[in-house]
């Protein structure tokens, strides 16, 4: 059984990667801070056919990441995928920002990235096969006006698993980057009426457009995919 590591599993995108991949085979790992969240949506996947954990853990900070996580995953590895998946936004004029507010997007959409990947590297390396993915965003290719923080962060994380892509290839290691627009899930901070909203991607589509990639035929590597719903302009 292939292991599948998940941040931000709690809710929304996360949470439908967690179903799917669990129905798909994979015993799956979910982090995030909501552990009580995280527990319920175990105990359904083991209560059917799947195998699912979890480990409660806010992953902006490093001390605990680096505390918690490698005795957690020492207990499953090798981890042969990892959906770096957990994600914020914060939108606004920059000068409302505070720098509370540019650690907490940085922290989770880049340096948890950063740490999570890191801890599942050498593992991949030593299996000499493994898959990283990212769930960034279509505004790590575009940005737009009172997005300057969550734009950075997300071509920051791009970037970031562009450059590794490179690095860890002759390794075996796959890296993939899906791009999705409009989703509908708690991540608005204004909820849109449900006209609109029912027009967006789902979660679970997005989930789809992963596993997709996940499952591609051992020698085919899916670099990036962007993913839109038909009503957005780009
Ligand atoms: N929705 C969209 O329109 C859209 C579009 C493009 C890209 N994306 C990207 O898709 C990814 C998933 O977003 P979503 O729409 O599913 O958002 P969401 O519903 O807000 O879910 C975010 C997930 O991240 C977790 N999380 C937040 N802060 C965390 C922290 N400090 N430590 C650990 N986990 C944390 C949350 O769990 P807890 O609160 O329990 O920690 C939750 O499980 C993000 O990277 C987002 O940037 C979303």
């Amino acid at each position: 059984m292939k292991t599948c590591l998940i941040s931000g599993a709690s809710q929304g995108i996360g949470e439908s990667l967690a179903y799917l991949f669990a129905k798909s085979g994979y015993n799956v790992l979910l982090l995030a801070r909501d552990g009580l969240k995280l527990e319920t949506i175990c105990s359904e996947i083991n209560s059917g056919e799947g195998s699912a954990h979890f480990l409660p853990i806010d992953l902006t900070n490093a001390e605990e990441v680096l505390q918690k996580l490698p005795s957690f995953l020492d207990q499953f590895q090798p981890v042969n995928v990892l959906i770096n998946n957990a994600g914020c936004g914060i939108f606004g004029p920059m000068e409302d920002f505070s720098l509370a507010d540019y650690d907490r997007v940085m922290d989770l959409n880049l340096k948890a990235s950063f740490l999570l990947t890191s801890l599942v590297l050498k593992g991949m390396k030593e299996e000499r096969s493994g898959h990283v993915i990212a769930v960034a965003s279509d505004v790590s290719k575009r940005t737009f006006a009172r997005g300057s923080l969550y734009c950075a962060s997300k071509y920051a994380q791009d970037a970031l698993f562009s450059a590794l892509r490179k690095e860890v290839r002759p390794f075996g290691i796959k890296v993939s980057v899906v791009y999705p627009g409009l989703t509908d899930t708690a991540f608005h901070p204004v909820k849109e009426p449900e006209s609109v909203t029912k027009q967006w991607l789902t979660a679970d589509q997005v989930a789809q457009a992963v596993l997709f990639i996940a499952e591609a035929p051992g020698q085919v590597v899916i670099d990036e995919l962007m993913i839109h719903p038909l009503s957005q302009d780009y």
